[in-house]
């Protein structure tokens, strides 16, 4: 998956509106209750701001200047009453004011990160079901970083974002109406003014996304670095290069810290910038206000309250301008995200598939044609005309030199890949109109390097059937020639492996990979050079455990050493794509052709091998 990882900063632009629309539809409108009231909180919040400053009126007014006040032109308080009277008015809304803030914290946190869960999950089941070619073209790191990161950028420009701009956006405007309620002309000045701030905060804002842009190609970049610094530790090690790539990771992490501190920079510089705006509307007001009270137009607490509430104009103002970049931040990483979870597999079940009934099964390749990617003029596709067959407990070998296309073949079979010509067919069928399930339902695979999972050595061997019983397992283990080192460990089944767990050696790693294809029993079994990686002695053990796993079924195998392949009941020699030759051991040592060479060269044909002179 490229998209989450590279995009070009022009690609990003979208509208805006689908996006949001789209954001509302797959993840706000089903928590639409929360949101409405966190809404409801913040415009509390928002309105309790502004409130408790212009109580500073008539609590100054009433405290200092012993006039009688009324609030809100509803309560009025006598001079006798003002001392508990003011502040118990104060109180009662802070006390408002702090239940509305907690409840819209609590209420924003749950619903961001229920979002955030919602994208990573939904990121992750995209990635899993992409289409391997696709998958390969990207660097996995990528993609953590995406899910990781990205999403929670979306978090912040749709639920912080909404909610803190309804608050912000909502004392902005309580704190303008309280301000014409003071002194409507003086308002009508300082908002000539507040463009100046606007624009100052918008120019920075700019600079902040491109930078912000840059800082999340640069975090996937270096997550790709961590993530190859890990699995290639060593080698790193080995060729002594560990400086070579702290110095290569630290121009990563360099660029990154470039990008960040260009965007904390701008985000940090508007503000003393825009006060410095407000500074001057502030002190404009100032001596105009100074010049009404000479004509006793203003008391001191008109003129402070309006004081305070101009700071928190300004502030307000600057909070809704930085979260248009929040939002425009959000949209970008919501846009990447989007991309990323739009792509469709080309490698889907058609609508009509057939269910694929229980029992043996024959496979073949009908002049299979196939091409990893597009293909540049002159250039030969991967397989061309390819026909082979395997047959219900047949077993059936592809030899040839490296890179000829046999790993390809066997990848074609549970539709890594789809054929560019020709069909595979199982029992007949295309497999391309089967269903996808029931088609990989019925193969194992064996590969020369297996994966195991880090889990116990138990959920490994029944990674295909999660609901085997212990026996079930343990039967696969011995048939697998598994079970006595498994019970030999400490933890015995419960033993973990993978990454963090054991290091199995390659041929116990092996025989659990063929214990986990002996539970799945599947009538179709490939084994990509199941045995090549293996000293001798791991390999007559491996091996005879594959002899008896592939009784019965349709087996097609790749094998390296011809040794192993002497017993097939039909070879296939694939070069270049092709099958070149095919038939029995003995016939292709007698065809004298490639497959005679390749035993050769192995000592396999009878003769003596040739001794170099
Ligand atoms: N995922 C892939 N993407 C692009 N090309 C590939 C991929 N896997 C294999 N190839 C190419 O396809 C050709 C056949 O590879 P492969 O089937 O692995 O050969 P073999 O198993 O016979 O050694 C090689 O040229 C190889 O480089
Ligand atoms: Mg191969």
């Amino acid at each position: 998956m490229s998209a989450p990882v590279a995009p070009a900063a022009s690609e990003t632009r979208k509208p805006a509106r689908p996006l949001l629309g789209r954001v509302w539809r797959d993840y706000l409108s089903r928590h639409n209750g929360a949101l409405g009231l966190s809404l409801v909180c913040a415009a509390v919040v928002g309105i309790m701001a502004a409130t408790v400053l212009q109580l500073l009126e008539p609590a100054i007014d009433g405290l200092f200047l012993g006039k009688p006040v009324t609030i809100w032109g509803v309560v009025t308080v006598p001079p006798d009453r003002a001392l508990v009277g003011i502040p118990a008015i104060i109180i009662g809304a802070g006390l408002i004011w702090t239940i509305a803030a907690l409840g819209q914290a609590a209420l924003v946190n749950r619903l961001g990160h229920g979002i955030v869960g919602d994208i990573q999950v939904k990121l992750f089941g995209a990635m899993i079901r992409a289409d391997l070619a696709r998958l390969r073209s990207q660097h996995s790191g990528g993609f953590v970083s995406s899910v990781l990161f990205d999403a929670n950028l979306v978090r912040e420009a749709f639920t912080n974002g909404m909610v803190n701009y309804t608050q912000h956006g909502l004392t902005l405007i309580a704190v303008i109406a309280y301000m014409a309620w003071t002194d409507w002309r003086l308002t009508l000045i300082v908002l000539l003014g507040a463009p100046l701030i606007a624009f100052v905060i918008r120019r920075f804002g700019k600079r902040m996304r491109k930078a912000t842009t840059g800082a999340m190609v640069e975090t996937s970049n270096l997550s790709t670095a961590l993530m190859e610094n890990l699995d290639g530790v060593r080698l790193i090690k080995l060729e002594n290069r560990e400086d070579a790539e702290q110095a290569r990771v630290g121009e990563v992490v360099a660029r990154r810290q470039r990008h960040v501190i260009k965007s904390a920079d701008s985000r940090a510089f508007a503000g003393p910038l825009s006060n410095l705006v407000a500074m001057i509307i502030v002190a404009t007001v100032m001596a105009y206000a100074g010049w009404q009270a000479r004509q006793g137009g203003m008391t001191v607490g008109a003129f402070a309250a309006y004081i305070g509430l101009l700071m928190a104009a300004g502030q307000s103002l600057r909070q809704v301008t930085n979260l248009q970049t929040v939002m425009s931040e959000g949209l970008t990483a919501a846009s990447r995200l989007f991309e990323a979870l739009d792509i469709e597999p080309e490698i889907r079940e058609a609508p009509d598939a057939a269910p694929l009934p229980h029992g043996p099964v024959t496979v073949a390749l009908e002049g299979v044609s196939f091409a990893y990617g597009p293909l540049e003029a002159g250039s030969a596709p991967t397989l061309s005309g390819v026909d082979l067959v395997v047959r219900p407990g047949e077993t059936v070998a592809l030899v040839g030199p490296s890179g000829g296309g046999k790993s390809t073949i066997l990848s074609l079979l549970p539709r890594f890949y789809d054929v560019t010509a020709g069909q595979v067919t199982v029992n007949g069928r295309d497999i391309r109109a089967l269903k996808l399930t029931d088609l990989r339902d019925r193969i194992a695979l064996v590969t020369q390097e297996p994966f195991l999972f880090d889990d116990t050595l138990a959920a490994n061997i029944a990674y295909g059937r999660p609901g085997a019983s212990q026996d079930e397992i343990e039967a696969a283990a011995r048939a697998a020639a598994a079970h006595e080192f498994i019970t030999a460990l400490p933890d015995g089944y419960q033993t973990r492996a993978g990454e963090a767990g054991l290091r199995l050696s390659g041929g116990q790693r092996q025989r659990v990979a063929i214990a986990r294809a002996f539970l799945k029993d599947a009538p179709i079994l490939l084994l990509d050079e199941a045995t090549s990686a293996l000293d001798t002695e791991s390999e007559a053990l491996v091996q005879a455990a594959l002899e008896r796993l592939m009784k019965g079924r349709a087996t097609l195998m790749i094998a390296h050493r011809l040794s192993t392949v002497q017993n097939a009941d039909r070879i296939y020699v694939i070069s270049a794509g092709r099958v070149v030759e095919q038939g029995r051991h003995a016939d292709l040592v007698a065809q004298k052709g490639l497959y005679a060479r390749l035993a050769r060269s192995q000592a396999l044909d009878g003769q003596p091998a040739e001794t170099p002179a």
